[in-house]
């Protein structure tokens, strides 16, 4: 671990890209590649960043320089949608969402009445994150608000920043599961004004989906929303065929499974919908006009049957969207197996998905997603300094696929395809390393 100094120095090879963009095709552009860098950090923040040459002489002596010249260093990735309270029952057999629900995710998510067993799990929870790179993460917690204390307390002991939230749940849920409409509201503001805010946490009002939410519900969820817009709004929305008949018995009023959302003012530039793989016309239409957000939760999305997510129409639709893993019906924590399976997906539709597309929504499209590309996503000044050094050859396969990269794009692609937590060497949090591989396998 580094000191607790103020002052942080990386030397290496360091890869981001610098600016949002409205197409895909503008990302290369904005690809930054040093291959000798440094990137200084004063108080959690990045205060210099260029390449070493011409850093170098910034640095005094006391400062300690941590040097990886083998490796590939990005920004912290994001994980716009994870369950911590799922993390247990990642790989539960043979359903699609609501018998998956009903059979393996209320029974698990019982436990977490016990702050007890809630602190062991936010514990091991954010320990699985920093050892698989992200750094920060959008993330349901249980119907219980002390499961929201464990998580913040958790996360809290890394600086990180996480957007949480506690569940909010009055129907179709096992009576252990559920609250109220007043009794969410009361627990939700007041888990609010504890949290949000405070040092990098950030609360989310998330009822967990409109088929477990009475309307009343929703509409004190619309009535925190409206008293507290600079909170964040996270839900699930049109992730399987059978929830889409649901909703549209359960909510005959509304035109489509968006507009319940956006009838109680849930829709906006905070509000985050995971899934979105069925989305109609007009809901791609009110997601752009009201600057929602799409989590994209590929291993999840193949792993409960759920469908294939078309990413390109984020860009023609101009609708912001980031990477979730949706642990426990998602596969990894990894974002590099994320990724692995995202392009899959797009395969199967005969899309094509980028190395450079897919590092752009594992860290500055993720910020924008989750509207904090002013704080993360890449190395710019005046960033919070949170990163993760690669090591492009953690297993002998990939020393022989990286040997023959033709440059730093395939070399990506390659990492993008066959990674995992091993080739997460360390991760930094507000300057700080927070994490190190022990043992590092050395094949090169
Ligand atoms: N829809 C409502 N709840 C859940 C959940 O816990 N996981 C997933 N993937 N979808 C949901
Ligand atoms: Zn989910």
């Amino acid at each position: 671990m580094s000191s607790n100094s103020a002052v942080t120095a990386i030397r290496g090879r360091f890869l981001d890209i610098q600016n949002i963009v409205s197409q895909a095709a503008q990302i290369t552009e904005q690809v930054r590649y040093i291959e000798d860098g440094l990137l200084i950090t004063e108080q959690g923040k990045i205060t210099w960043f260029g390449s070493w040459e011409q850093g170098k002489n910034n640095l005094d002596d006391t400062i300690q320089v941590d040097h990886y010249p083998e490796q590939l260093i990005v920004p912290g990735f994001i994980d716009t949608h994870i369950h911590f309270p799922q993390t247990e029952m990642v790989g539960a057999y043979g359903e699609q969402l609501l018998e998956w629900l009903n059979t393996y995710t209320f029974p698990t998510e019982m436990q977490f009445q016990d702050k007890n067993y809630a602190d062991q799990i936010a514990k091991f929870f954010v320990n699985e994150l920093l050892k698989n790179g992200t750094t920060t993460a959008l993330v349901f917690c249980t119907v219980h608000p002390q499961s929201v204390d464990a998580l913040f307390e958790a996360a809290e002991q890394h600086q990180m920043r996480l957007i949480a939230g506690k569940v909010m749940m009055d129907r179709h849920a096992p009576e252990q599961l559920t609250d109220t409409a007043e009794s969410a509201y009361n627990d939700s503001k007041a888990l609010i004004e504890k949290w949000h805010g405070k040092g990098r946490n950030l609360y989310a009002i998330t009822p967990r989906f409109a088929p477990t939410s009475t309307p009343e519900q929703l509409e004190r969820a619309g009535q925190l929303k409206a008293e507290y817009p600079d909170v964040y709004v996270h839900t699930h929305l049109s992730e399987n065929k059978n929830e889409i008949a649901w909703v549209k018995d359960l909510f005959p009023e509304q035109k489509s499974y968006l507009d319940v959302y956006h009838h109680y003012g849930l829709t906006g530039e905070r509000s985050v919908f995971a899934h979105c793989v069925h989305l109609e016309d007009a809901e791609w239409q009110c997601m752009h006009d009201t600057d929602s957000a799409i989590a994209f939760c590929p291993t999840s999305n193949l792993f409960l049957g759920s469908g294939l997510f078309p990413l390109k129409k984020t860009w023609e639709q101009q609708v912001k969207v980031g990477l979730g893993t949706d642990i426990g019906a998602g596969t990894a924590f990894c974002q590099l197996q994320t990724l692995n399976e995202a392009y899959k997906v797009q395969q199967l539709q005969g899309d094509k998905l980028s190395a450079f597309e897919s590092l752009y929504h594992a860290t500055i499209g993720g910020a924008k997603a989750l509207h904090l590309d002013d704080k993360l996503g890449n190395f710019n000044i005046g960033k919070e300094a949170d990163f993760v050094v690669l090591n492009l050859k953690a297993t002998a396969l990939q020393a022989l696929r990286q040997q023959r990269a033709r440059n730093i794009e395939d070399a990506l692609f390659a990492l993008f395809t066959m990674g995992d937590d091993r080739n997460i060497q360390a991760t930094y949090i507000f300057g700080r390393k927070v994490y190190e591989q022990e043992t590092n396998e050395k094949t090169a």
